[in-house]
Parts: C-alpha cells; sequence; structure tokens
C-alpha cells in the first residue's frame, strides 16, 4: 500500500479555523484525516463536508456505544457525509456492530472498524470494570467478535497488532493510534510503539495526531512520519 494513504492525520482541536489551516498547511501530502468528538462536537459535519468536499478521506471517531437502532441511525448519517471510515465500541456487544455493518452497506465505500480496548487501558483498569481477563485477552475476545459481526477491521494499539493480524487474517484494516516518533512523550499512552513498527507488525493504517499537527513544519512533521514506514 503506498505509504501516503497509511497515514490519518487526527485533527484534534476544536474549531474550524485549526483543522483548516492544518489540512491547508498538509496541501497533497495527506490524503486521510481522523475527525472525532471534539472537532465534530465543535464545528459540526460541514467540517467534513469540506473534507469531502477537497477529496480527503475522512475517519469519522465517532466511537459508537448506542442501542442498536441508535447505532444505525448515527451510521447512516456518517454514510451520507461521505466519510470513510466510521468506529464502534466492541465492548456494546454484537448487536451493535451488526447493526453498524448492516447500515453501512448503503454505502459501499463505508467501513466500520471496531475498537477492542482503548490504547490508554491497563489490566488495572479493566478490572475496575469489571472485566477479569487482562487486555491482551480482551483485544483478541473483541477482535474475532468484531469480525463475526462483519465489522472490517478494528482499532488497535501497536502492541497489539501483530496478534491481531494473525488473527484476523490479511483482509481485516488494522488501524493503529497511540503511536509517537522516537523521542517524542508517550506519557498518556499506555501501550505506545512508533508508526514504523505498527506497520511492520501489520497494521494496515496508522493514526498520528500531535507529531504531525503541532509541530513547527506539520508537513515536514508528515513527510517524516512517511518516510519512516518505508526501510
Ligand atoms: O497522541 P496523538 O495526538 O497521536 O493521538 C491521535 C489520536 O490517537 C487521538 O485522536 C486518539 O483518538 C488516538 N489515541 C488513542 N489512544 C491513545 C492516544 C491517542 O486511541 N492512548
Amino acid at each position: 500500500m503506498d505509504p501516503t494513504s497509511q497515514i490519518i492525520v487526527a485533527l484534534d482541536c476544536d474549531n474550524r479555523a485549526t483543522a483548516d489551516a492544518v489540512v491547508e498547511r498538509l496541501g497533497d501530502e495527506c490524503r486521510f484525516y481522523k475527525v472525532g468528538l471534539e472537532l465534530l462536537t465543535a464545528a459540526g459535519p460541514d467540517v467534513i463536508k469540506g473534507l469531502v468536499t477537497q477529496g480527503k478521506e475522512v475517519f469519522l471517531d465517532l466511537k459508537l456505544f448506542e442501542i442498536p437502532n441508535s447505532v444505525a441511525g448515527a451510521v447512516r448519517a456518517a454514510g451520507a457525509l461521505g466519510v470513510s471510515m466510521v468506529t464502534v465500541h466492541g465492548m456494546g456487544g454484537s448487536g451493535i456492530m451488526s447493526a453498524a455493518v448492516e447500515a453501512a452497506r448503503d454505502f459501499p465505500h463505508l467501513r466500520v472498524l471496531a475498537l477492542t480496548v482503548v490504547t490508554s487501558m491497563t489490566d488495572a483498569d479493566l478490572a475496575d470494570i469489571g472485566v477479569s481477563d487482562a487486555v491482551d485477552q480482551q483485544v483478541l475476545r473483541l477482535a474475532r467478535l468484531a469480525q463475526k459481526a462483519g465489522c472490517h477491521g478494528v482499532i488497535a494499539s501497536p502492541r497489539d497488532v501483530a496478534t491481531l493480524r494473525s488473527t484476523l487474517g490479511p483482509d481485516a484494516l488494522i488501524i493503529t493510534p497511540g503511536v509517537a516518533l522516537p523521542g517524542e512523550s508517550l506519557a498518556e499512552h499506555a501501550r505506545p510503539g512508533t508508526p514504523h513498527a505498527a506497520i511492520t507488525a501489520g497494521a494496515s493504517h496508522v493514526v498520528v495526531g500531535r507529531t504531525v499537527t503541532r509541530a513547527t513544519d506539520p508537513a515536514a512533521a508528515f513527510r517524516f512520519v512517511r518516510s519512516s514506514l518505508t526501510p
């Protein structure tokens, strides 16, 4: 796969002007953006329409965890905006993942991805919510459940990528956030890794946020991440 299309830049900001400025500075270099709850809530769906109109692909990180009917409605709304990827929580179980997959059928370009265990969580965090399995076991359990429900792939931490690739097979999308370049602070990432390590282990895409968006020269940072993906 072309390394450029494997990098998804997270537009984690609270206003459209900042998001637009990053997109403008990255120009043709970057083709794929993640819009999360912060930007969607602050700036509304127009920010997504703007990206799609410019020919960008959008990963809409809605992290859906709702009753199946509401999940299906949100997925249809995402599909109508022209996004390429939408996320649903695997912890919500088969019902909501199947509802999301079913709703996405009307939008051939739309892929449904399941979140397994968010990358900031540890075994102790799982124990706190009554899950006695360790993180890696829970990740595998939810990934298998997601695949059975028809999801096109999973969101996974760098540490879990290799196991997930061998479990889910070659066609599954594996999107890996929680990555940073060597030497950067990874303080809040419980299971961190570099973009290169994630792709080498079998990730189809990496999500890169502040490494690019907060760089003095975002385009140079993007190119650096891209060059780090190839040997
Ligand atoms: O840390 P960074 O700025 O690269 O984060 C980019 C995206 O990766 C965020 O939007 C977040 O959803 C995701 N992320 C994650 N788990 C982390 C850190 C970031 O899923 N521990």
